[in-house]
């Protein structure tokens, strides 16, 4: 087998490449064992979907759970939802004995499905015509009617769900909830970045989805575990990481899952036998010059004022209060109001995000970037 980098910085592989989530996994097991719905949040890149992965991964070997999983970030209306859906569906269950799959294919035969296969990975795909509302809503309740007579329980999850906020249809949830609420074979895990997705949850005066649903909050990993795993990975590989080292890249990133990972696999990719802090800046410098014709463009695609807050913002680290008039007047950023519009567009942008009370960057490196582009 071809040698891998351990550290993943796109998909998951297995138990061995990833590090810590214990607490979580079981919490994920116990909600499935127990039939309630989970969802779990956290800001992006911090390892929702490889968590899922992870908990999937683990419980495979069960013969009384079907297992699903579908990302619905690139679908744009219920229709499309329900196709990736179908897909999924149609996916797991073409391994199973042809019946099974032909059943389910008869039970949408009348939204007119059409069966296709990818070229390179041949993994199957299905587009049902869904021309109206009553149609899109009926072969919902089509397919929930077929899981709910599966000898199996079956587990859902949805990534990316904040996704259905900006679908069209106003009812998603409501609709989705009721199929869910009268099916006791379906457990639903869903997992979305933070706050859209938790307003979209909790802005329901009644609630519902609050009470149909235990929460998973994902936090950073314990930086001792994560140097223990990335030292532990350096050692297999015939390698010798400094704790200095360590302590830098967690300081440097943030402790942020995805970016701890980037840099650690083009670390481990340099070869080096003896790594120290001096290395692990040479990499953190590479990436961020790499990045730098990217990052150059927020220059032209933000307005002055949106970028000079993003810049102060990105000094501060992370900031309460932008509107204070201390970091106002230490940044020359003009009047409070602006400042407000900024932070909003900005928001909309995902460039910046609001967590633990705290305004701060989304992207670690582009952060890092623009705090070396500081000029006084
Ligand atoms: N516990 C972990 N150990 C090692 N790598 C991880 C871990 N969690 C996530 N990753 C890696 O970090 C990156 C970001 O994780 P991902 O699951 O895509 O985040 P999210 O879904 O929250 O945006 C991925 O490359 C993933 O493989
Ligand atoms: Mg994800």
């Amino acid at each position: 087998m071809k040698a891998i980098n351990p550290f993943q910085t796109v998909e998951y592989i297995s138990p061995e490449y990833f590090c810590d989530r214990d607490a979580e996994l079981q919490q994920i097991i116990n909600s499935i064992d127990n039939q309630r719905n989970l969802t779990i949040v956290s800001q992006r890149r911090l390892g929702k979907t490889a968590l899922i992965k992870h908990s999937f991964h683990h419980l495979k070997k069960r013969k009384d759970l079907s297992l699903h999983y579908f990302d619905i970030y690139a679908t744009q209306n219920l229709a499309e939802f329900i196709n990736v859906l179908s897909s999924s569906l149609i996916g797991y269950f073409e391994s199973k004995p042809e019946k099974v799959l032909g059943q389910l294919i008869k039970l949408l035969g009348q939204f007119r499905p059409k069966l296709s296969f990818d070229e390179l990975s041949g993994t199957p795909s299905v587009e049902l015509s869904l021309q109206t509302v009553a149609e899109t809503e009926q072969s919902l309740a089509a397919i929930f009617d077929y899981l709910s007579k599966q000898k199996q329980r079956v587990v859902i999850a949805i990534d990316e769900f904040q996704q259905i906020t900006n679908y069209p249809e106003k009812n998603v949830e409501a609709l989705l909830r009721t199929h869910i609420q009268m099916n006791d074979n379906v457990t639903m895990i869903y997992s979305g970045s933070n706050r859209r997705m938790l307003v979209s949850l909790f802005n329901d005066y009644a609630r519902p989805f609050y009470q149909s649903t235990g929460f998973l909050f994902l936090d950073k990993i314990d930086p001792e575990k994560y140097k223990a795993f990335i030292s532990k990975h350096f050692k297999k590989g015939g390698r010798k990481i400094s704790d200095e080292a360590l302590n830098f890249i967690l300081d440097w990133a943030q402790v942020h899952t995805y970016y701890v990972q980037e840099i650690c696999n083009r670390l481990y990719a340099n070869g080096l036998s003896n790594i120290d802090v001096t290395e692990a800046k040479g990499v953190v410098l590479s990436i961020l010059d790499e990045r730098t014709p990217l990052y150059q463009v927020y220059k032209n695609i933000l307005t002055v004022s949106q970028y000079a807050l993003l810049m102060a913002i990105a000094m501060e680290t992370s900031i309460e209060k932008p509107n204070a008039s201390a970091f106002l007047t230490k940044y020359k950023l003009g009047a409070a109001s602006s400042v407000i519009r900024s932070l909003e567009s900005l928001e909309t942008k995902d460039l910046i995000l609001f967590e633990n009370k705290q305004y701060a960057l989304t992207d670690v490196f582009l952060m890092r970037w623009l705090q070396r582009q500081w000029k006084v």
